[in-house]
């Protein structure tokens, strides 16, 4: 199928509920909002794989004398989606800004995963209008997972209607179309496809940094946890060819990038799509540490399918590091069951003890929500036990956020916000400690750093991330930016190490 039948197969559909306003009377040019339902589907149907991204003559002028701003929220997929988005303005002419001012194009690629996340974007479009009043011609848009969702689409066109483009994570790829249409139509040009789309290969991308990249290696999620929004706004699970993967990887490395973080919403899914191959998350990551590049790390797995082969692969270490982010969201049965996770407390506790045992010093970290409906105290305390007995060293903490449209959002909740603040602030608490604990066992070690440039609060003083993600801050030659030291590590806070760079000399030469 091509753009054009694939962009014709979408239905385009205007607001079925007789309550909701009628939005499409707006509307002459391109009107295509989202639908959870539609998103909520899984289709039989075959994957098909581009590589014939191209960005068309007409578009090519576009964004000459332009600039560029993207502000995104959200997970590393969404900033990832950001350098795609950034590849494509550079092709088409536009040069990129960091200041919102100077825009002539502002994109906010939005993140849908809590409710705060949300209001955090209305209240920058909130600012961003008066930079419109301003300035007239300014493009602004709203991309990323909010796109996705119907009653954000519509509130958006009913308070803010002075955004220009509203488009979804599926329609990356038809930006340069998207901005020609903005840039033609008084009318909010509004382009969300709710069924995914296939994997494009070739998209340019305009990396962020030069010593760390992101690299996907498959798109959506099909787990449907009852209280996530991430299967609709991001579609079924699809993954890239492991060729494809192993060749941006290598072309990574031959340009001098040091580290990998590889992609995925449920990356332990790789593969499960393929119906030509036995190709798994353990085959590629046997494939990947292969390749000569100092670090590999990946985000995130679900423990539901951390398998034994991927855990013999990752036991042979070298470039692949001995840090796993794996989520939980509750030590509680009963819970982890409501939740839809489909693993249970003891099932998640003997992963962890496949994984110790052929992984000794590994670091572990976590996601956890507190607060779901109706947990009740002795729940809660489940999951500090749990934190305790994995010993994990650190971990994202979350208060329950309705989403709706998903299954937990229609649960009636009996526990009051005072007690689920109450129960986060005790968990920080034991996180913290962890942290502290974990850190302060550093102390004294000799541990290699990848050196990302000067630290944030004191350009005096160089800052990187051990292989187990510890960020260090040590004195050193500001040419070991970008390269592997060894650090001596003289003093330990909760959250970051302070050393000494040994080896200097050593570096230096290197260098
Ligand atoms: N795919 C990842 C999670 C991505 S979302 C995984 O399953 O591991 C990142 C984290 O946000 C989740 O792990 C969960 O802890 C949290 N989260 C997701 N939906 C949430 C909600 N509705 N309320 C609060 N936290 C949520
Ligand atoms: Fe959300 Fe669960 Fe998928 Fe993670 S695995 S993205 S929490 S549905
Ligand atoms: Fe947010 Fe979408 Fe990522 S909801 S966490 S930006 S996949």
């Amino acid at each position: 199928m091509n753009e054009k039948q694939r962009l014709e197969s979408q239905q385009v559909q205007s607001p079925k509920n007789k309550e909701e306003k009628d939005y499409s009377k707006y509307f002459q040019t391109v009107y295509m909002p989202p639908s959870l339902k539609d998103a909520r589907r899984r289709g039989k149907e075959d994957i098909k794989y581009h590589d014939d991204f191209d960005i068309d003559e007409r578009f090519k002028e576009m964004g000459n004398g332009r600039k560029f701003y993207i502000r995104t929220y959200g997970c590393q997929m969404n900033e990832h989606d950001t350098e795609v988005m950034a590849g494509i303005f550079m092709g088409l002419g536009y040069q990129a800004t960091e200041t919102v001012e100077d825009a002539d194009v502002i994109l906010m690629n939005t993140c849908a995963i809590r409710e705060n996340a949300e209001n955090k974007v209305f209240g920058e479009l909130g600012h961003l209008k008066h930079l419109k009043m301003e300035k007239p011609e300014l493009l602004l848009g709203v991309c990323g997972c909010m796109a996705q969702q119907e009653s954000v689409v519509n509130r958006i066109l009913e308070k803010h209607p002075f955004v220009d483009m509203i488009f979804g994570t599926h329609n990356i790829h038809r930006l340069p179309e998207i901005l020609h249409e903005a840039y033609m139509s008084k009318e909010m040009v509004v382009e969300v496809w709710s069924k995914e789309g296939d994997v494009i290969e070739n998209l340019p991308k305009v990396r962020a940094g030069k010593i760390r990249a992101w690299v996907n290696i498959m798109y959506g999620c099909d787990k449907f946890c009852t209280y996530c929004i991430v299967p609709y706004t991001r579609g079924k699970e699809r993954s890239r060819r492991p060729e494809d993967i192993i060749q941006e990887v290598r072309q990574l490395a031959a340009h001098g990038y040091q580290e990998i973080t590889l992609l995925g919403q449920n990356v332990n899914a790789y593969g499960k799509d393929f119906d030509d191959i036995d190709y798994h998350f353990g085959d590629l990551m046997d494939d990947l540490r292969k390749i000569n590049i100092p670090r590999i790390r990946f985000t995130t797995s679900h423990p539901r399918d951390f398998d034994d082969h991927l855990i013999e692969v990752l036991a042979h270490k070298g470039n692949l590091v001995e840090h796993i982010h794996l989520p939980v969201q509750s030590g509680s049965s009963a819970m982890l069951k409501i939740m839809g996770r489909k693993y249970t407390r003891e099932q998640f506790l003997e992963l962890v003890r496949k994984i110790k045992k052929a992984i000794p010093d590994v670091s572990l970290s976590t996601d956890i929500i507190v607060g779901f409906p109706n947990e009740t105290d002795e729940q809660f305390e489940e999951t500090m036990s749990l934190y305790r007995e994995v010993g994990f060293e650190t971990a994202y903490t979350f208060i329950y956020s309705a989403r709706e449209g998903t299954p937990a959002a229609k649960m009636k909740d009996n526990v009051s916000m005072e007690v689920k603040k109450e129960r986060l602030q005790r968990l920080n608490a034991l996180v913290n400690d962890f942290s502290r604990k974990a850190m302060e066992a550093h102390k004294g070690q000799i541990v290699e750093v990848l050196v990302e440039g000067e630290s944030k609060n004191n350009p005096e003083v160089l800052s990187g991330y051990t292989r187990k993600n510890k960020l260090v801050n040590f004195k050193g030659p500001k040419s070991a930016i970008g390269h592997l030291v060894q650090v001596k590590i003289t003093e330990a806070k909760t959250w970051t190490l302070n050393g000494e760079m040994v080896d200097v000399q050593e570096a230096v030469e290197v260098i």
